[in-house]
């Protein structure tokens, strides 16, 4: 790819991955994502902000040589995860003067994970001055988006901010600026707060109160486009971060015979007919990006289970653990489900739900298939999920 001049003497020399579909093993990619790392000139001398993931090391590379700079005099590293700091031993090994700017935790981190050593490290303190150039880079602290050592770059002349995860898409494209027109950028974008920032919510909204100080007009973040218009991001993630839910239910849930997705789908329709929005999420079918960017605002969350060797299905155990990980910010849950002869699904999945701060709904779970009795305590249910939404507008 060739590089791309975001002001100037800034360019960005990161890579695209089209072709991944998951992160950490974990996350999945349906869009790809790219690594942006960013090179600022100073005649022949460069500043790198972040590198790449160390798959795509040859493509990187290659995007400095077309640079035509001499050398590479320091590499800020933003956040020491590998998808951003895997090639700086690399750039070291080819640069054996470059030092790597970087604070005192996200240097520990990058000493345990590539074997670096200490004369390697330029070490900074929170809204620390540093000068390059004609240009000047002042720090900010940022810890937990998502790592306990990231840290924010601003560029004052230019206006520029570099967020490294903060604000980032997996989203593979071509094109080097976010265009706001476009709601694929919009869900990728909601994607990547679901997956990676929802857990840390509060901290972020402490994040986002302090860059109203800033005067911004360029955001770059590590993955995806960059936005010429940060008013777009920031207010999406204002929007995120927010305590206020939709009146919206999602209903992650797997059934073997039947009689689960019968519950479900008659809940469903109830709720349907009270015209409150409703989502249902078979785990096997269902990619689980979409279910954590359904749980970004959702004020409901109703765990759908059969009972399998006297407990929940593994696939709702699944579920219901990233519910706890993921932290949403839903105010009310529920527990459905069927069993055979003798089960204890509910108080397993009550357990796993401890940790939310929700209001639990009266669980509905029947044996075997749902009788007339059982579809109208579902009713009920979706009487009580509708009373409980319209007391959110109170
Ligand atoms: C592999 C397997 C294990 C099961 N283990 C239990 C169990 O331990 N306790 C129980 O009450 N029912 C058990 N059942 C029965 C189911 O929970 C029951 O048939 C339920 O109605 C199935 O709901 P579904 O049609 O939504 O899959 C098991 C069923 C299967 C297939
Ligand atoms: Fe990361
Ligand atoms: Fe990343």
């Amino acid at each position: 790819m060739p590089i791309k001049k975001v002001k100037e003497d800034i360019y960005w020399v990161g890579t695209i991955d089209w072709d991944r579909r998951l992160f950490d093993e974990l996350i999945p990619l349906p869009d790809g994502t790219s690594y942006n790392s960013y090179l600022i000139k100073n005649q022949d001398e460069a500043l790198l902000i972040d590198t790449v993931d160390p798959s795509k090391k040859d493509e990187f590379f290659q995007n400095i040589k077309e640079a035509k700079i001499k050398k590479i005099k320091y590499i800020i590293a933003q956040h020491a995860e590998q998808d951003h700091s895997g090639c700086i031993p690399d750039v070291l090994r080819e640069y054996p003067d470059c030092k790597i700017i970087t604070n005192q935790k996200c240097k520990e981190l990058l000493t345990d994970e590539l074997l670096l050593k200490q004369e390697n490290f330029y070490e900074i303190k929170d809204e620390e001055i540093f000068h390059f150039g004609d240009k000047t880079f002042q720090f900010l602290f940022s810890p937990w988006v998502h790592w306990p050592e990231t840290f924010l770059t601003y560029l004052p002349e230019t206006k520029i901010l570099f967020t490294c995860d903060f604000f980032g898409s997996h989203l593979a494209t071509s094109e080097l600026w976010a265009d706001s027109k476009k709601t694929y950028l919009y869900r990728a974008a909601k994607r990547y707060y679901a997956e990676i920032m929802m857990p840390f919510r509060q901290v972020i909204k402490k994040h986002l109160e302090k860059l109203k100080g800033l005067s911004i007009d360029i955001i770059a973040p590590s993955h995806g486009p960059i936005y010429r218009n940060p008013e777009y991001i920031l207010s999406a993630y204002q929007e995120w971060v927010s305590d206020q839910v939709k009146e919206e239910v999602v209903i992650p849930y797997i059934s073997m015979h039947g009689c689960t997705q019968k519950m479900v789908l008659y809940l469903m329709e109830q709720l349907m007919k009270k015209n409150i929005k409703v989502t249902p999420y078979h785990l096997i079918y269902s990619d689980v990006g979409e279910l954590a960017m359904a749980l970004v605002d959702a004020a409901t969350i109703i765990l759908a289970s059969p009972t399998v060797l006297t407990g929940p299905h593994p696939q709702i155990v699944y579920a219901a653990y990233l519910c706890k990980i993921l932290k949403p910010k839903a105010r009310f849950a529920g527990i459905i489900g069927s069993f055979g002869w003798g089960s204890k699904m509910e108080q397993d999945l009550l357990q796993m739900l401890s940790n939310l701060n929700v209001e639990l709904l009266p669980s509905v779970i029947v044996k075997s298939y749902p009788t007339k009795d059982d579809f109208l305590k579902l009713g009920q249910l979706a009487e009580k999920i509708a009373s409980s939404h319209a007391k959110l507008k109170e």
